[in-house]
């Protein structure tokens, strides 16, 4: 079976991630969208928060599951025994940041490979961090963020303040 670790901060899932785990599904037998820390990042909701968050978006993807992992990368997916790492890419801005990574992650196990795929052109400008922005500041981020999840954004955007 080929399994598929798509990591990622998801603070929150957008429509962009949803999209990628969508696409992969399609691709591999079995998807893990893995909420991990990002010690460079802020976080508006915690860690079991973000997992709740992405469960109710991914309800009818029979093979798509939802875990996090205090830890690298790497260690997580030798516990998984798998191989394979999806990550979205938007524009050439991504690419430096995601190429290093990908390096990094090959370093510490060379077992390990770094799938990119193209974000769909819709998505090419959103990132969960605008999304937090534009929440921030009673935007509407209908669109931009799954339905289902709208209302607990906006709430938690407020109250972060
Ligand atoms: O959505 P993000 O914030 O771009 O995802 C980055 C993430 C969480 C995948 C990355 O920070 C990560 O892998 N964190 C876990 C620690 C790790 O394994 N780091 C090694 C790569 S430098």
């Amino acid at each position: 079976m080929k399994t598929a670790i798509y990591p990622g901060s998801f603070d929150p899932i957008t429509n962009g991630h949803l999209d990628v785990i969508k696409r992969s599904a399609k691709v591999f037998d079995e998807v893990i969208v893995l909420v991990l820390v990002n010690p460079n990042k802020k976080g508006l909701f915690d860690i079991d928060e973000r997992v709740k968050l992405i469960e109710k978006v991914i309800g009818s993807l029979k093979n798509v599951k939802v875990q996090s992992y205090k830890g690298l990368l790497v260690n997580f997916m030798r516990e998984q025994k798998a191989r394979v790492i999806i990550k979205g890419l938007r524009a050439i801005s991504d690419f430096e940041y995601e190429f290093q990574m990908a390096l990094m992650n090959n370093k510490l196990d060379p077992n390990v490979e770094t799938f990119f795929m193209m974000t769909r052109a819709e998505y090419s400008y959103l990132s969960s961090s605008s999304v937090r922005q534009v929440a921030e500041f009673g935007g509407c981020i209908e669109g931009l963020v799954p339905d289902e999840i709208i209302n607990e954004v906006l709430s938690k955007s407020k109250t972060f303040k």
